[in-house]
Formats: structure tokens, C-alpha cells, sequence
């Protein structure tokens, strides 16, 4: 009898101090990532995707048929028997001696993801096999890691999840970037399957909005949609947003908790994945876990719009070139002017705050003032915005007002109603997760940070 194992409880056990020199005989199941030997012995690296750390096989003449182990290529997977050895002298600590390396599915000669390093932009182009490429190793289960980070940054704190709908009748953001649902070859508004007009959500925050009305604290988190036809590194068709709402919030609380929830998840994921952090540290953004650290330290810096534009009118005068060069209060920034304020003046993640009414979505609150919306972007070194919130307006005729100019009260008149039946100030924010995940990470195209991306033109899996 033979004990199962795997390299990830293996690690942990090893970790804890257990006694592993004498389990008996193991069996572990894998697949080869390099198998090199020389006469008389041999050793393959080992992989069991249950770790990011693999675990070495050393194969003799004392294991079955040396020379078919000889023969064994990358990719293949296979089940080794054998003895766990402990090697403390060696940079892993523990190898297996193989008795019987048994292969159980051989690899064609066509097998596209050799151990040289390939480029992600190569690799984006195999999807179907990257997840076994390292540094996909390492993007998706920190994805995964992520995703609990969220959860339980929200449930400790006794937020409820909400499963608000994929199909919507309404384009929340009031933006028009929505995927249109049909069941016929032209989509018709009466005759269609939903006898309106359907499309997929690009933001759950509408319908959110209702249950922190009746629950208080509240969030969503899922796919979103939007059909932006912008082809950068930061948008995709379809990307995962966390979209939480607080009832008798404003927009401080509203910054308080968003930067609470960045850092609880920078510091679950340092926590939880150090192999893999040191790896985006070390092959994909130098010192991105110092980095890491420091912002964990840091509070967050807060600016007013109206100060933002005064910071990029002077970096111009001064000779900084833009693209997009002409800056002016009530412009919408492109993502260089962001980059610019939180890379280059505060170097730091940075809430930029009540922005123009007139450039952000129409259930955001109008200040006093009258120009502006209590409106908050959280924008990051390397990235720019990777979380947009606000407080919303919950005074029924000035919301009633807005959405009747734009005329989008019609569908809508169940969120007006909100305001008429115990409404109350309220806010929430929309974290973008795949961005999120990019900054932890520091991939810098989201497309790498997705398992299988969608963008326009592009749908090959
Ligand atoms: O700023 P946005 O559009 O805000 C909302 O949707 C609000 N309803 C949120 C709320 O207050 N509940 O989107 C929120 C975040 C952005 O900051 C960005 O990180 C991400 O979602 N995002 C995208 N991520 C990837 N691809 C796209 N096309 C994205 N569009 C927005
Ligand atoms: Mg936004």
C-alpha cells in the first residue's frame, strides 16, 4: 500500500515540521516538465498543479525500465511510486526515488509549449494550454486566491452577496456599451424573447442599490459586459467587477472602505501565494512585492478633480507632452493624465474626487457647489483607474430631473421609487477585478490576467 501525495500538502507538512522520512512507499501524479539524465540516472521535474513549486523525481537503474523513464517528454503525464528522501543540503527539500515512473499520456512531437521561455503575447495565442506555462501558474491562482480575498474582505464584515442579474433591460452606466441579448436574427424590442429590449449587464449597481436599501451593507461581484470597442491593455468585453453599496454611507466612507478592501487583498494575497509573488517579483514587474509592502503602508492620497487639472496645466506649461495636450476643467481624463497624478506626482494610489456632473453617470450626487458629483476614482501607479464610486443621489426630484433630461426614467422607474420609500444617503464603488489583479500582480495587459479574454475581434476559445 502506497500513500497518495501531492507537492502542495507535501510542502505544507514539511512546513508544520511533520516527519516525512518515513512515509513508506508514495505515489504522486504529474506531469513532466523537464527530464534530463545521464547514463546512469536521471531526474524529472515534476509538476502536480497543485503548487507552484514542483518536485523532483530521480529515476536509476534501480527504477523499472530506465530506459523508457529516458524517454519521457515534457508534458507527459505520469504517476511515480517511489520513497520520499529528505535533502536539506539541497535547494529542494525533499526529492522522490523512483521506483516505477509510469507514463500516462505521451505528448505529440507538435506539443507548441517547450521549457524555453515564450512570450506572453505567443502564449495568449495557445490559451488552452498557458495555464500550465509558469507565470499563468502563477496569474491564476492568485486569481483564484483573489477572488476568496474579496469574499472575505466583504463577509467579515457582514456585507450580503447579491446575485444581481447578467441580463438587464437597463445599461446601468448609462454609457450605450451594452451587448444586445436576441433570439431572432434583428433584435425587436415586442416580438423578441423577452418581449423588451434585453442586453448584458454592464454593471449590477442599479440592482445592487435596492438590496442595500433593505440589507445595509451589500455587494455583487461577476461578469460584466461592455462592448467598448477601445483596443488597449486595460479594457475587455468581458471582465469581472465587485460592485459594493452601503446604506447611510457617504463618499468618505465610501473611500475608507475601498481602501480597507485594496489593502486586505494585497496583503491576503502576499499572505497566501509568497511563491508566486516572488515570482511576478523577480520575472515580471522587479520588486513588485516591495512595492507591495510600501503601499500597505501608505495611506492613500486624496485630490480634488478641480486640483488634478491645475497639477496637469502645470506639467504642460513646464513641458510635459501629452498625447492628448490640451487640458481643461471639465475634460474627462485619458488614462496618460491619471498615470500622470499617481505615478509621477503623489507616486502612489490616489482618489481623485468630485468630478464635473457632466462627465460621470447620472445617479451620482451633485455637490453644493452644482458643477460637481461626489464622485471618486482610486487610480494606481502603472494602471490608472482600477475602482470608480460615488455617493448616490437619493433626493427623488433632482434624480428624477437628470434621468428625464437624459431619458432614461422610462424602465427605470423602480430605482426612482427607492428614493420614495425610505431612501436614505448611500454609496458604493465598482472595483474592476481583472485591474485589480493586474496591479497586484503586475501583468500588464489584461488579457493575461484572464483565462480565456474577450476582446473585440478576438475569440478564439
Ligand atoms: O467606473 P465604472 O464604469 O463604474 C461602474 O460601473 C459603477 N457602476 C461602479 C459602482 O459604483 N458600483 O467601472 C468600475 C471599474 C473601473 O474602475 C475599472 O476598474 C473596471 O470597472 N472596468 C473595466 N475593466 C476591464 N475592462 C473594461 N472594459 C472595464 N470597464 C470598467
Ligand atoms: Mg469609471
Amino acid at each position: 500500500m502506497s500513500t497518495i501525495i501531492d507537492v502542495r500538502t507535501t510542502y505544507e507538512a514539511f512546513a508544520n515540521g511533520a516527519d516525512l522520512s518515513n512515509l513508506g512507499e508514495v505515489e504522486i501524479y504529474g506531469w513532466a516538465r523537464t527530464n534530463r539524465n545521464s547514463g546512469q540516472i536521471g531526474f524529472i521535474e515534476l509538476h502536480d498543479g497543485t503548487a507552484f513549486k514542483s518536485i523532483q523525481v530521480v529515476y536509476s537503474n534501480d527504477t523499472d525500465n530506465y530506459d523508457a523513464v529516458a524517454h519521457i517528454t515534457t508534458a507527459a503525464a505520469v504517476k511515480v511510486t517511489g520513497t520520499l528522501v529528505m535533502t536539506p543540503e539541497m535547494k529542494q527539500p525533499f526529492e522522490i526515488h523512483a521506483k516505477t515512473v509510469e507514463l500516462l499520456g505521451d505528448v505529440s512531437e507538435d506539443y507548441p509549449l517547450q521549457k524555453k521561455r515564450t512570450s506572453l503575447e505567443f502564449l495568449r495565442e495557445i490559451a488552452y494550454l498557458r495555464p500550465r506555462a509558469n507565470t499563468f501558474q502563477a496569474v491564476f491562482r492568485v486569481r483564484s486566491v483573489l477572488a476568496m480575498a474579496v469574499h472575505s474582505f466583504f463577509q467579515e464584515r457582514g456585507f450580503v452577496y447579491v446575485h444581481t442579474p447578467e441580463i438587464t433591460g437597463n445599461d446601468a452606466e448609462g454609457a450605450g456599451s451594452v451587448f444586445t441579448i436576441s433570439t431572432e436574427g434583428t433584435p425587436h424590442p415586442y416580438t423578441d424573447f423577452f418581449g423588451t429590449k434585453a442586453s448584458l449587464t454592464v454593471s449590477g449597481q442599479l440592482h445592487v442599490e435596492a438590496f442595500a436599501l433593505a440589507f445595509k451593507d451589500v455587494y455583487t461581484f461577476g461578469p460584466t459586459f461592455r462592448a467598448e470597442k477601445s483596443n488597449t491593455k486595460r479594457h475587455a468585453s468581458e471582465f469581472w467587477m465587485i460592485e459594493p453599496e452601503m446604506a447611510f454611507t457617504d463618499l468618505n466612507g465610501d473611500m475608507e472602505c475601498i481602501e480597507a478592501c485594496i489593502k486586505y487583498c494585497i496583503r491576503y494575497v502576499l499572505e497566501k501565494c509568497p511563491d508566486e509573488m516572488a515570482f511576478f517579483s523577480t520575472w515580471i514587474e522587479k520588486g513588485r512585492m516591495d512595492q507591495l509592502n510600501a503601499v500597505l503602508n501608505t495611506p492613500f492620497t486624496r485630490m480634488e478633480y478641480t486640483d488634478g487639472i491645475k497639477l496637469l496645466q502645470e506639467a504642460v506649461k513646464n513641458g510635459h507632452k501629452f498625447d492628448y495636450n490640451k487640458i481643461e476643467w471639465g475634460m474627462d481624463l485619458q488614462s496618460e493624465h491619471e498615470r500622470y497624478l499617481t505615478e509621477e506626482v503623489v507616486k502612489g494610489p490616489t482618489f481623485l474626487i468630485n468630478y464635473p456632473k457632466e462627465i460621470k453617470a447620472f445617479y451620482m450626487r451633485e455637490n453644493d457647489d452644482g458643477k460637481t458629483v461626489a464622485a471618486c476614482d482610486l487610480l494606481v501607479p502603472g494602471e490608472g483607474e482600477i475602482v470608480g464610486g460615488s455617493q448616490r443621489e437619493e433626493r427623488y426630484d433632482i434624480l428624477k430631473a437628470k434621468m428625464d433630461k437624459l431619458g432614461n426614467t422610462q424602465g427605470l422607474e423602480w430605482y426612482l421609487n427607492l428614493r420614495k420609500y425610505g431612501g436614505c444617503k448611500h454609496a458604493g464603488f465598482g472595483i474592476g477585478f481583472d485591474r485589480l489583479l493586474m496591479y497586484i500582480t503586475g501583468i500588464d495587459n489584461i488579457r493575461d490576467t484572464e483565462p480565456y479574454p474577450r476582446t473585440s475581434n478576438a475569440l478564439k476559445y
